[in-house]
């Protein structure tokens, strides 16, 4: 059989995650062609058994020949599993997609929203990276108002879910809001502070400049999806007793004015978003609105006051989704669109 006329070979590395069980759903809701699956983790979850579409699928001990049969290898188990296996997987021929920060700043590695940059894929060298989830959700409101009003500045506060820490974190906040409202004491053991009705700083890195990683993720990502060094980026990144679906008040300065019906317009048509307002009710789009909800969620646009051609911009988006697991699979499927040609080229 020649490889190139069959569905593709297909791994998931992290596949007992948030994230994974996300890209399991994913593929069978949309039908993604496929012809062998095979799902890694880490040591504690080898030999267990996923349920996927009416099968078991034993989970594998993730080895440096693991990518041998495979031809695209979606990748969600954090940065030094991708940095110690993708190498592995690139030189079997499989073609990666990571939605770790490995590889989001080599110059070599596209850092893909498939809405605003897929013209990037045709750089690739078997390594895809997806951006950080914060970045895609803002970007896909973003980078649609950009194409037509060049931005200057973005200045931006987050309200970050739980989901986006995994899926230990977002046990934490279930047992810590338990006990909390049971009078119970309770240890936390993923973040270091009380998550229950708290929130605190986004618990990356503190780097010597004041901000955290996540926040320099932001500033890094977007330039480089956007591809405008220019862009200035200030952000703030909370994380907020929500189980799941991220949120981000965008302040963005424009070079020129664009007026608040302007902005509803171009956003009401954008791929990957919608708008959900209700002024008279003073209703916005909220982290429930999004839950499990492929697009991202916009509204309360209004002119920044304080300042010549800044609109203000809400947005909120499922962080599993598009901001992980959706532009992974929609990546892969751009893969298979663009160059069906690759596919089939791991090694016999
Ligand atoms: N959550 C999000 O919204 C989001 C968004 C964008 C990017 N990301 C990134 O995606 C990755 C996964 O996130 P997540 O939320 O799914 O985390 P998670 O729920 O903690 O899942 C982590 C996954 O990685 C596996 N893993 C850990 N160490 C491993 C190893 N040494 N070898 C093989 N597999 C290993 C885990 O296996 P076990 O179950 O066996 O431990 C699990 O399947 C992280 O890099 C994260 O930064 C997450």
């Amino acid at each position: 059989m020649n490889p190139l006329q069959v569905n593709p070979r297909i791994a998931i590395v992290g596949a007992t995650g948030a994230v994974g069980d996300e890209l399991l759903k994913l593929l069978i809701s949309r039908r993604f062609p496929f012809s062998a699956l095979r799902c890694f983790a880490s040591e504690k979850s080898v030999g267990k058994t996923l349920h996927f579409d009416s099968q078991e699928i034993v989970i594998e001990k993730l080895e440096k020949n693991s990518f041998i049969d495979i031809d695209i290898a979606l990748f969600t188990a954090g940065s030094s599993v991708a940095k110690q296996y993708a190498p592995f997987a690139k030189e079997s021929g499989c073609i990666v997609i990571d939605n770790s920060s490995a590889f989001r700043g080599d110059d070599s590695v596209p850092l893909l929203i498939p809405e605003i940059n897929a013209h990037a894929l045709e750089k690739h060298q078997n390594i895809i990276a997806s951006p950080n989830c914060t970045t895609t959700i803002m970007l896909l409101a973003l980078a649609p108002l950009h194409r037509l009003f060049p931005i200057k500045r973005i200045v931006a506060a987050t309200y970050q879910a739980a989901s986006g820490a995994g899926k230990k974190a977002m046990s934490e906040l279930e047992e810590a809001s338990k006990a909390y409202l049971e009078n119970r004491p309770f240890s936390p053991t993923v973040f270091p502070f009380p998550y229950a009705f708290n929130l605190f700083a986004h618990t990356s890195p503190l780097l010597p400049n004041g901000y955290v990683e996540e926040e320099m993720k932001m500033v890094r990502e977007t330039r480089k999806i956007l591809e405008d060094e220019s862009i200035q980026i200030h952000a703030t990144c909370i994380r907020v007793p929500v189980l799941r679906t991220h949120s981000e008040a965008l302040n963005v300065e424009f070079h020129e004015r664009v007026t608040v019906e302007q902005a509803y317009e171009i956003l009401s048509c954008a791929p990957g978003v919608k708008i959900l307002e209700n002024r008279e009710q003073n209703r916005f789009p909220m982290p429930i609105d999004a839950i499990e909800q492929n697009d991202i969620y916009c509204g309360r646009i209004r002119e920044d006051q304080s300042q010549k051609n800044t609109l203000d911009i809400w947005v909120v988006g499922d962080q599993l989704l598009k901001g992980a697991a959706l532009n992974m699979i929609q990546i892969a499927e751009l893969i298979l669109a663009a160059k069906p040609v690759e596919i089939g080229a791991a090694q016999q």
